[in-house]
Formats: structure tokens, sequence, C-alpha cells
């Protein structure tokens, strides 16, 4: 019997249970077996997991998380580490890995294939910034819940005329801000993409002040920059990203606003809470396409690709383009955002 491995890796994401299902259904109709591995490549590691069964993945797709649990380990950073998953993988009789995860996860999994092991990616990032792919499922789930929370902001705002800050995920790029932003009416969207100066940022609540508007909503990506920051003293995890929520730009900006204008401001950290829980409809259904089209690819031997949407269509690309290249908001949409500033 053929036999594949799969792996959830990086931040968790709402739609990951789903195309694990997708995978599972669609092996077994084909008699190829799916190891699991635990906790991302830490579980590759050491051959931690089990086999799936159509028991194990029935009605998942409705979860959060991941049932296989995930984590950051870097293998590349660890002595003989590909060397050892090789060895795993004969070992478990695997002809190749399903690696979902975001650039960092589907980074190691491109090393890995031109060391010659089987791989296929499935795009996984609630920052949705991984080029090659319309979309990445767990995006449509945050940007829901962000644009929800800033809608609810807006009537405590309102009622004591008050600036609110709200700092949403997307680290290198302002997806999520802008989707949310522009949905529940932020009356400015900062992303990493498009700096500003603290003092463009207060003219804009103070344009909004003077004409006769009582409160004011901002909306950030926890990567934006106001000036060029040091960072050199700021925790980084195994891949070297810096950890944002220490760097807390939505409660710098909020303090800066305070005491350039005297208008009572406060910050909201949104963090991990839109990275949580039950999927939408839309991140179900794409992780489920997702799932289903790595596991034909693995039928057909197509390894060394990702799986992605281009329009309607889930469509097999190159794995190393995808991961090599960011997507990045652009300037045409954060135009059109910006008319609606102020
Ligand atoms: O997975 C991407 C992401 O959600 C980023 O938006 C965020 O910066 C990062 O993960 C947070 O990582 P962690 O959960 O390890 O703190």
């Amino acid at each position: 019997m053929r036999k594949i491995g799969i792996l959830t890796g990086g931040g968790d994401c709402p739609g990951l249970n789903a195309v694990i299902r997708g995978v599972v259904q669609k092996c077994l109709l084909h008699d190829i077996q799916v190891f699991g591995f635990r906790k991302g490549w830490l579980g590759a590691l050491s051959g931690d997991g089990n086999d799936l069964t159509l028991d194990m993945v029935e009605d998942i797709q409705t979860l959060g998380g991941t049932i296989l649990e995930s984590s950051r380990t870097n293998i590349m950073k660890i002595e003989n580490g590909p060397e050892k998953v090789k060895k795993v993988m004969e070992q478990l009789g695997l002809e190749g890995i399903i690696a979902v995860g975001g650039d960092d996860t589907l980074g190691v999994a491109n090393k890995l294939q031109k060391m010659g092991m089987n791989m296929i990616g499935v795009p996984k990032t609630i920052d949705n910034d991984l080029s090659c792919t319309d979309y990445t499922f767990g995006f449509d789930t945050a940007t829901n819940i962000a644009a929800d929370a800033i809608d609810r902001l807006h009537t405590t705002a309102k009622s004591h005329s008050r600036c609110f800050v709200v700092e949403v995920m997307g680290r290198h790029t302002g997806w999520i801000a802008i989707q949310a932003g522009m949905a529940a009416g932020a009356h400015m969207i900062l992303i990493p993409e498009f700096p500003k100066t603290i003092e463009e940022v207060v003219e804009k609540v103070m344009e909004r002040k003077n004409r006769g508007k009582n409160y004011c909503i901002i909306c950030v990506a926890e990567g934006f920059e106001l000036a060029a920051t040091d960072h050199t003293n700021i925790e980084t995890d195994e891949f070297g990203n810096v950890r944002l929520e220490k760097k807390e730009i939505g409660p710098s900006i909020a303090k800066l606003i305070e005491e350039k204008t005297g208008i009572n401001t406060r910050a909201t950290v949104l963090g991990h809470l839109i990275r949580g829980g039950t999927p939408t409809a839309f991140d179900r259904v794409l992780g489920t396409k997702l799932g289903v089209k790595a596991a034909e690819l693995v039928i057909d031997k197509a390894y060394g690709c990702m799986v992605a949407l281009q329009g309607n269509a889930i469509v097999p690309v190159d794995l190393d383009m995808a991961v090599t290249t960011q997507k990045r908001v652009d300037a045409e949409f954060y135009q059109h955002a910006g008319y609606f500033f102020g």
C-alpha cells in the first residue's frame, strides 16, 4: 500500500482540519494510507504521529485549530535535521510529505524537496501573504472576526468620544488590516506596505475632529512601522521572526495620538483572538478543495508543487516560486481604502 505523511506547521489557522480531512478522504479512496505527524516538523524529526482513519477526520472541517497540533520547529537549525526526516520517512515507508503551512513551514519543505525528498505544499496563513495563490484559508475567518470587533468598538468610541487604535495580526503585510478595516469602516488603516509618520496619522485624526466627528477608529497591522525601529533587542522565534506582540505598535500609536491631540485614546490588540475558533464556510470549502487537490497530486506523484487558488480554480504551482516571493497589498487597494480615511 502506498503511504504519505501530512503535517501542519506554524501558527494554527481556521481551515487546517478541512485540509487534513480532504487529504485523508481522497487518499483512502485510492488506497493511499496517510500518516499524520504531530506538531509539524517536530513530529517529522522523530516519527511522532499515527495513521489517520476516516473516523478520525469525520466532521473535523467545522473545528478550528489542527487535530495534528503545530509547532514552529525549524529543522534546518537542528543538527542533521533533514537527514533525520529522511530516515523517518524511510522507516515509516512514506513516499512523500504534504506540508501545510506558511512561508517558514513551506520554506523547509522546499529545501527538503531540493535535497531529494518528495514534498507537496498547502498554503496556510491568516496573513494571506503567500504568493501564487489568491487567498489562503484562515484569512476569511480572521478578517470576519476583526471586522466584527471593529464594528463593536464603533459604539464605545461614539459613546465616549474616543479614538481607538485596533491592532490586528499581519507580520509582513497588511491584508487583514485593510480587509477588516475597509469592511468595518476604519477611519484610517496603517499597514507595513505603506509607512506613515505619526504627524500624518494625527493630521487625519484632527481633520475628522474638525469636521465635528467626536470619535475615530484606526486599524493597524502589527507589522506596521512608524519610523525605523530598532528590533535588535526584541525576541525572535526559531525562524528569526520578531515577536511582534512585544513591539506593541497599536498601544504606542494610541499613546502618541493622545499626547499630541489630547483626545482620549485607547488601544485594543486583537492578537490571537482572530486566529482561533470555528472557520467560516469559505475557509472550510477552500481548505477541503486544497486538501483534495494535494491528494490528487500524490496520486499522480506530482511532487515539488504547492496547491493554490487562482480565480475559481485550484491549481498546482511550483513550490520554489511560491515560497520565494511575498504577496503584498497593492497600491490600488490601499488607494481605494484611502478614499474613506478621515
Ligand atoms: O501565523 C501567522 C501569525 O498569525 C502572524 O500574523 C503573527 O505575527 C504570528 O503568527 C504570531 O505567532 P505566534 O502565535 O507564534 O505568537
